[in-house]
């Protein structure tokens, strides 16, 4: 395990934002976990995964923490049958090398989450998704270190509570680590995609049966035609989730906005367009608070240079105040602020 001192945490932020962090502790292998244990016993201090940071902000202070990184990136055949193969994956391998395996080797049932960044450790945490996938549809289970328990075990994926961005690893933030997922791929053809930028660039080609391949080439082209490089300009993809309300209430909204965008959620329950809410108050593509919303997709915020934490608060405040006078609507921020 490789144990670093006093590090720069906006390096672990793809909003370049943070203060310091007082550890940093990298493991190679899962046996490493119980040595970080260990130390986090003697130096008496939380532990905080950091993943890629893809979807982690922290805020400018210094943090007396352990922050944690996984290195191993072994993708494992668990079974195999006729129509389905399990796989076992480290945490720490990139999510999208994942998704690029599995079309590879023409395995569908992520195909549609090509692109997204971070590790494969950080997936069920925010329960990831785009254009109609979720990860949760393919997870079979979550192995886990309890650090408390100091034990490893296996969580299925009908008891990791899984929703909308949502698990209990993002509600218990800190309590496991996630080691390894396993995942059930399909060795079927995939259906032709039923979200709406996707399947309208296959009509449009006049492909009525697109390839594995060609799903993910067309998703990786349509999110980089509306989604900011987060090298070049920071940010965590979408910053707030799109808000689910009660059908009755999203009734009421479309009498007052005939125009206003709804996509259909678990049962009751009605999911608008936070990009569109943004836009709607004029904030789409304006800077704030040195915090730029993308001119493309109005739930995304970019670092627009030398943005403070406090900076992105401020901009959060102004964006729900606007949301809330106009709509009595607030929005939920979806990275994990650590403060
Ligand atoms: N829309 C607007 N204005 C905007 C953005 C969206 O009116 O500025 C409306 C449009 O009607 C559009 C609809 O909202 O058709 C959906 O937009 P889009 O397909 O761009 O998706 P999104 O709601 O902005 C969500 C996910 C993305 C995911 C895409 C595609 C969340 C929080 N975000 O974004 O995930 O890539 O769908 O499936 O659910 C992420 O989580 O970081 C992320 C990028």
């Amino acid at each position: 395990m490789k144990f670093t001192e006093n590090i720069d945490l906006s390096q672990f932020s793809f909003m370049k934002i943070g203060g310091t962090g007082k550890f940093l502790a990298e493991i190679e292998n899962d046996s490493q976990i119980k040595e970080l244990n260990d130390l986090r016993k003697v130096h008496n201090l939380p532990v905080v995964l950091v993943g890629e940071g893809s979807n982690t902000i922290f805020n400018d202070n210094k943090h007396d923490k352990i922050f944690v990184q996984f290195k191993q990136k072994d993708i494992i055949k668990l079974y195999e049958n006729d129509r389905n193969i399990n796989v076992k994956v480290s945490a720490g391998l990139n999510w999208d090398k994942f998704v690029d395996w599995s079309v590879q080797n023409g395995l569908s049932g992520i195909e549609k989450m090509s692109g997204i960044p971070g590790t494969v450790g950080a997936s069920p945490i925010q329960n990831i998704g785009a254009y109609g996938q979720e990860v949760k549809g393919v997870i079979t289970y979550v192995e886990v270190y309890e650090f408390e328990t100091g034990k490893f075990y296996e969580i299925p994926s009908s008891e990791c509570n899984f929703s909308y961005r949502n698990s209990i690893f993002k509600e218990n933030l800190g309590k496991f680590a996630i080691v390894n997922v396993a995942f059930i791929l399909n060795k079927r053809e995939p259906d032709f995609p039923n979200y709406k930028d996707l399947s309208l660039y296959f009509l449009e080609k006049q492909n009525k049966k697109p390839s594995l391949k060609e799903i993910r080439e067309a998703v990786l082209e349509i999110r980089s035609s509306k989604l900011p490089d987060w090298k070049k300009e920071p940010n965590c993809g979408s910053f707030f989730k799109n808000p689910v309300v009660t059908n009755a209430e999203a009734e009421k909204l479309l009498e007052k906005y005939p125009d206003m965008p709804q996509f259909k959620a678990e049962s009751g329950y009605t999911k608008l367009s936070g990009g569109w809410l943004i836009e709607k108050v004029g904030l789409k593509g304006e800077t704030i608070n040195n915090i730029k919303i993308h001119p493309k997709s109005g739930l995304v915020l970019i670092n627009a240079g030398g943005a403070s934490f406090q900076d992105l608060e401020k901009t959060i405040e102004e964006i729900n105040g606007k949301i809330e006078k106009s709509f009595g609507l607030v929005l939920e921020v979806e990275p994990n602020l650590i403060k």
